[in-house]
């Protein structure tokens, strides 16, 4: 395919003046009937218009490419990659395809032919990173065969950094278990965890913004109860428990339902009441012939329970003593206990938060990380390793590593399985906090 059809022609004057002057030349050798004069002009102005039509490129041309040298070599580079990853081959005409350069690094793609796809420009946008000297590509579909490729030539966390994202700005009434919201994407559409049978798995580094997110999530399943009560309920359908030997985090919530919890050996018994409740639960979908609880039936088994374990880290390795002295390692046994329950309790309308810090192999089981379905997000992180243990494979896409310890509640988060995408968690203060314990309590 030719690609001069993305020539942008300007006029040049200093040609636009010879042409003139030679054709002036000419009529000019006539008046004087000089034939030379005549003659030149005659063929100086013909060469002009000749090269102009048929060889634009030429340095007599009466236009030229305005595009700066390196517009064009990054326009061509764009090009070849479609080409590579098959967006372009020897079928394709030029009618086919239309590539518009909108900004440095933003292109305009139609596709016109037959067969070609946008998943197709999806993957050869994802290839073309290196040679544009992009790290990330968004490839949005704007109109049925028009899609709109943004390259962003750094990784967005300064952006994102400088995003400031108040929560209460992200929510509103209507919030339910599906979709719960705690912050912003690049493209400022909110970031809504789902925990409707699903749970959700958080990591970053000491004071990168995982306690602010819960207190989001929290403040979140608080406000479902008002809506609930709005609509005629009269107990809370979202029931919460917050474990954390740092409590302290979120005191503001005391007394509005919300069960919190420091003790390490309380939270080992309130987890085999969960168990209970569970073993309940199961009872219940037997005799009403259900597979699971689902967010109708919750009511009716006492609601949904959310269980969020900050500083994971911290309770895993946590010690105690027995009556004889012997130490018993009390964090091993909870990672036991969750272990069971999210393997187990996948129907029974109970998720799990956990929140780690510098999550390793060896502070967090595989087996339990594996068995955690749903979001899966990660602030900054000290080394790709960490961020491995949250985002998998996709961690040389989503380089947590790569961001600031003080680029607060800047993260990556994949939503059930799919790519992680780089967002800003929302800053939930304590009126923020007090308000959506106000209205858990019906006030
Ligand atoms: N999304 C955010 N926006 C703005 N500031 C934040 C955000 N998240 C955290 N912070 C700031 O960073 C501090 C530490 O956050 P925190 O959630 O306590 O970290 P962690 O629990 O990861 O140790 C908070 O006190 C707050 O000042
Ligand atoms: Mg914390």
């Amino acid at each position: 395919m030719d690609m001069d059809i993305f020539y942008k022609a300007a006029p040049r004057p200093a040609r636009l003046l010879l042409l003139s002057f030679s054709f002036v030349a000419s009529i000019v050798g006539i008046w004087m009937a000089a034939a030379p004069l005549f003659f030149f002009g005659i063929w100086a102005s013909a060469v002009i218009i000749y090269k102009s039509v048929r060889d634009p490129k030429s340095w007599i041309a009466l236009q030229q490419d305005v595009r700066n040298r390196e517009d064009v070599n990054r326009f061509n580079r764009f090009v070849d990659a479609l080409a590579a990853g098959g967006v372009i081959d020897a079928e394709t005409l030029e009618e086919d395809i239309e590539i518009e350069e909108n900004a440095p690094l933003v292109y305009t793609v139609r596709l016109h032919q037959f067969g070609k796809t946008g998943n197709q420009l999806q993957k050869a946008c994802a290839a073309s990173l290196n040679a544009l000297g992009a790290v990330d590509v968004e490839v949005k579909q704007t109109a049925p065969s028009e899609y709109i490729a943004v390259f962003s030539p750094e990784f967005p966390h300064r952006i994102l950094s400088d995003t400031p994202c108040a929560y209460a700005d992200i929510v509103d009434d209507d919030i339910t278990i599906q979709r719960l919201p705690v912050g912003v994407f690049l493209d400022g559409s909110p970031v809504e965890i789902n925990l409707e049978s699903r749970n959700m798995l958080l990591n970053g580094n000491p004071r990168s913004g995982k306690s602010v997110l819960l207190s989001c999530l929290v403040a979140d399943l608080a406000r479902i109860n008002a809506c609930h009560y709005r609509h005629g309920g009269k107990k809370p359908i979202e029931r919460v428990i917050v474990m954390s030997p740092k409590i302290l985090d979120f005191q503001t919530f005391e007394g509005c339902g919300i069960r919190l919890i420091q003790d390490i050996e309380e939270m080992s018994a309130v987890l085999n009441e969960i168990h209970a409740e569970a073993e309940a639960r199961k009872a219940w979908c037997v005799a009403h012939n259900k597979k699971k609880v689902s967010p109708e039936d919750y009511e009716a088994v006492g609601g949904h329970i959310t269980v969020v374990i900050d500083e994971y880290t911290v309770i895993k390795t946590s010690t105690i003593e027995d009556e004889k002295g012997k130490t018993v390692k009390i964090g091993d046994l909870i990672e036991q206990k969750i272990m069971r329950l999210v393997a187990e309790t996948g129907f029974a309308a109970i998720s799990f938060v956990l929140a780690t810090q510098r999550v390793s192999s060896t502070n967090m089981s595989t087996n339990l990380r594996d068995l955690i379905a749903g979001a899966r997000c990660s602030f900054a992180t000290e080394t790709i390793e960490s961020t491995k243990m949250i985002l998998g494979d996709y961690a040389s896409e989503a380089p947590c590593h790569d961001i600031t310890t003080d680029q607060k509640g800047v993260g990556y988060i994949s939503l059930d399985g799919v790519r992680p995408r780089p967002f800003k968690g929302a800053y939930a203060s304590e009126a923020d906090e007090r308000a959506a314990a106000d209205l858990m309590r019906g006030e």
